[in-house]
């Protein structure tokens, strides 16, 4: 059985349409038991891939959103520093040391994603999304915590995990992820869709379209990106424009050109790209594509 085309027909199957290279990087990180880096520009569909995985095989997504300053706290656990307070003045005048262990007691900790992860029963898939975003520290810490999956905590003992969580990271590029993380995972350089595949998105996820509609817009989308624009527009964009032409009764871009103009709000999303994208330029393009 072909493993590559099997995930990928399941995957369209729940409206994530993957080409060849992602279908094979999805088929490893299952046979290898290793993280999965996604790289690319915003909206490409990299934290897509995590939910779509989740839904195919059921499991749970746990989903760490990094960002400036996470720490370990953030992400593995904090004891409930209120609710221990509490529970210190209730007991007041009891022995000390009991009241310590009873404080330090698996219903004060709060979990957090990657604590989670590991103590899950049935193995999730942990994403770990927008890395770039976090400190190069935190990145040292992540890779510890994605080598052994485990994790120490001094009051209760050592966690280990029992299935190995499917891992997806991503990363935007804004900065340069440490060669460590690199060779932990296996790599994706995910870019924006060739007119097929986002023709084929806008099939899986727009109801209501029809085949040539869609190719125009994918065609459209593709001459678009190759503006000088100062936001390129991601999947999202072209599937809220799709939903917009298909609610407005639009069934082909030459009909109404004056309607792709104005919906080109959905699309771009500064007031450098909207002037970039006049009506002279819009209707030039139209003529391109349909
Ligand atoms: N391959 C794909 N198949 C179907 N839909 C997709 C695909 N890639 C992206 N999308 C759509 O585009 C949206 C944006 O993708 P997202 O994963 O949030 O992008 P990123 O994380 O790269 O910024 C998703 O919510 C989804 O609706
Ligand atoms: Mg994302």
């Amino acid at each position: 059985m072909d493993r590559k085309q099997d995930i990928a027909d399941r995957l369209a199957a729940i409206g994530y349409i993957a080409d060849g290279e992602l279908a094979m990087a999805l088929v490893l990180m299952d046979m290898l038991k290793r993280p999965l880096l996604v790289e690319g520009p915003a909206g490409v569909g990299k934290t897509e891939i995590a939910k779509a995985l989740a839904t195919l095989n059921g499991s749970p997504l746990i989903r760490l959103q990094c960002h400036e300053g996470l720490d370990r706290n953030d992400t593995l656990y904090e004891w409930n520093y209120q609710r221990q307070l509490l529970a210190i003045k209730a007991r007041e005048g009891q022995d000390a040391d009991a009241v310590e262990a009873q404080v330090f007691s698996e219903s004060y900790l709060l979990e957090r994603p990657l604590l989670k992860a590991i103590r899950q029963p049935v193995a999730p898939v942990l994403l770990i999304d927008e890395i770039d975003r976090a400190d190069e520290e935190f990145e040292a810490f992540l890779l510890e915590v994605l080598s052994d999956f485990q994790v120490s905590i001094p009051e209760l003992g050592t966690v280990t995990a029992t299935t190995i969580p499917r891992v997806v990271l991503t990363s935007n590029d804004t900065r340069e992820l440490s060669d460590a993380l690199r060779r932990r995972c296996l790599y994706h350089a995910l870019d924006f869709p060739d007119v097929d595949r986002e023709a084929r998105i806008l099939l899986a996820r727009q109801p209501g379209i029809d085949t040539t509609l869609a190719l125009q817009i994918a065609r459209l989308m593709q001459e678009i990106r190759r503006q000088e624009l100062t936001k390129v527009p991601g999947i999202a964009e072209t599937l809220d424009w799709a939903a917009a032409l298909v609610g407005l009764g639009i069934s082909r871009l030459e009909e109404d050109r004056k309607a792709v103009y104005e919906t080109l709000a959905c699309v771009l999303k500064t007031r450098e790209d909207r002037a970039r994208m006049s009506p002279e330029v819009t209707d030039r393009l139209i003529g391109k594509v349909a």
